[in-house]
């Protein structure tokens, strides 16, 4: 039987949800190309953003733009739908929940790592951008000056 029309329950948005995380700090063409292949696996894009002292805690250093900063950037990306502020990497099961995900998408240097989210929803690694990152780009720069 159909729910009625007063079920406060909230639904799923139509098509598919695709979530993705990562901190996207000093923006670079790696990040671009993992958010526009994870906006093709669906028809809506979320991408929680690392916060600061996640970003700490998982790379040891502070990163170069704040938290504010990195959210306002990929915000105003044109596959990106919403962001929000991840806070902690144990929590990617209630952030899937939260933002009625059906498909998580990692790069592959977490190959694995969320395979226990398969019965939540479709769990995707796509291989990394070669021969970039974040931690080359803040090398080069600092070796430049
Ligand atoms: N990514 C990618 N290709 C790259 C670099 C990053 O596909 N060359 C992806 C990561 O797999 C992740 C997202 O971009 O899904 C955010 O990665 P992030 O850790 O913020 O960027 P890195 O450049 O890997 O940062 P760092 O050097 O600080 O580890």
């Amino acid at each position: 039987m159909p729910a009625p029309s007063s079920d406060p329950t909230p639904t799923r948005p139509p098509g598919r949800t695709v979530i993705t995380f990562g901190t996207f700090d000093v923006f670079h063409l790696g990040h671009l190309r993992v958010i526009e292949r994870a906006a093709a696996l669906g028809d809506r894009l979320v991408v929680g953003v690392s916060a600061d002292a996640l970003n700490r805690r998982k790379k040891g250093r502070d990163p170069v733009f704040s938290e504010g900063e990195r959210l306002a950037i990929v915000a105003a990306l044109k596959p990106v739908d919403a962001v929000f502020l991840e806070e902690s990497l144990e929590l990617k099961r209630s952030y899937v929940e939260r933002h009625r995900a059906d498909v998580l998408v990692m790069g592959d240097d977490w190959a694995g790592r969320f395979d226990d989210l398969r019965d939540l929803c479709e769990v995707v690694y796509l291989p990394r951008t070669p021969a970039i990152s974040t931690t080359a780009l803040i090398e080069k720069i600092a070796g430049a000056v």
